[in-house]
């Protein structure tokens, strides 16, 4: 089955939102001309558990400075700004979206990053990079709407220098039922191409990756959307990922803690090292 990009990119980009996000930093009080990243990670850590999920992934890579990343899936870049600025990495993001990768780069511009971070817009499953380029590859969240994911991680595999690393924190179908939709990665059954935790192992084992580190992480997101419910239920922050997900972002945060709950979905983390 061959996925549809321009569904994609209309469920993520629907224009306007370099403007939302500039609106909401201003009402944060923010000087547009002195942001930093944390100011930008309520918005741009586009995934469960936002910045404290990449910081525990940053643990299971251990960057270095100087080493070429490559983040697939990057959207608005808050993973690969945070490893260039932490870590001194050079981080090359790739991703569908367009209006993600514009925005993204803005981003980097505003917190003086965009010498150490470049976002292109790209695909996961045919990506627009030399073999053997990169120290460490990295996805958060991403393959959801991939139904190829062999063609994916083959892809990784092949950019990434001989005895690389890559990790992943990744969504994946559970034994509960199929997921309530809509959710932040799509709202239509068509488009969701979500495989069991064991099955998502597998195909990056088959892409020739070697497994070093693999968790199940469903409780801590729980734990982590009860304390970001508090905050948000009371009222909504002026800046979040709901100016990223659009109009029915309510029912899309409540349907993946309601999947999460009722065993319809699984969050992962993984760390792999490239077997050759
Ligand atoms: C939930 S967002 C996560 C963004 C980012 N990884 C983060 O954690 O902040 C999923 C991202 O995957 C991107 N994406 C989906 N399919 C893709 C593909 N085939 N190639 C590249 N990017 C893709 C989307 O455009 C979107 O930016």
């Amino acid at each position: 089955m061959s996925d549809d990009p321009n569904a994609m990119v209309s469920h993520y980009g629907d224009g306007g939102l370099r403007q939302r996000i500039e609106q909401g930093l201003t009402a944060a009080g923010v000087d547009l001309r002195a942001v930093t990243t944390g100011d930008l990670a309520p918005v741009d850590e586009f995934h469960s558990r936002g910045r404290l999920a990449t910081r525990e992934l940053a643990a299971l890579a251990s960057p270095v400075s100087g080493e070429r990343v490559l983040d697939v899936g990057s959207g608005l870049g808050g993973p690969a700004r945070y490893l260039a600025e932490t870590f001194g990495c050079e981080v090359t993001g790739i991703d569908l979206t367009p209006e993600f990768c514009e925005v993204g780069n803005w981003l980097s511009e505003l917190t003086g990053l965009s010498p150490k971070v470049r976002l292109e817009t790209g695909s996961g499953t045919a990506l627009p990079l030399p073999d053997g380029h990169f120290d460490l590859a990295w996805t958060m969240q991403m393959q959801m709407n991939i139904s190829d994911k062999t063609r994916l991680y083959r892809e990784i595999h092949r950019v990434l220098k001989p005895g690389g690393r890559f990790v992943l924190q990744e969504l994946a179908q559970g034994a509960g039922g199929p997921c309530h939709l809509p959710a932040p990665w799509s709202s239509d059954p068509a488009a969701s191409h979500l495989v069991s935790p064991d099955d998502l192992r597998g195909v990056v084992e088959a892409a020739g990756f070697v497994t070093t580190e693999w968790r199940d992480t469903t409780d801590d997101a729980l734990a982590w959307y009860a304390q970001h419910n508090s905050k948000v239920d009371a009222a909504l922050p002026v800046l979040g990922t709901h100016l990223v997900m659009g109009e029915d972002h309510e029912r899309k945060r409540h349907n993946v803690q309601r999947n999460y709950r009722e065993g319809r979905l699984h969050q992962v983390m993984g760390a792999f090292r490239r077997g050759d």
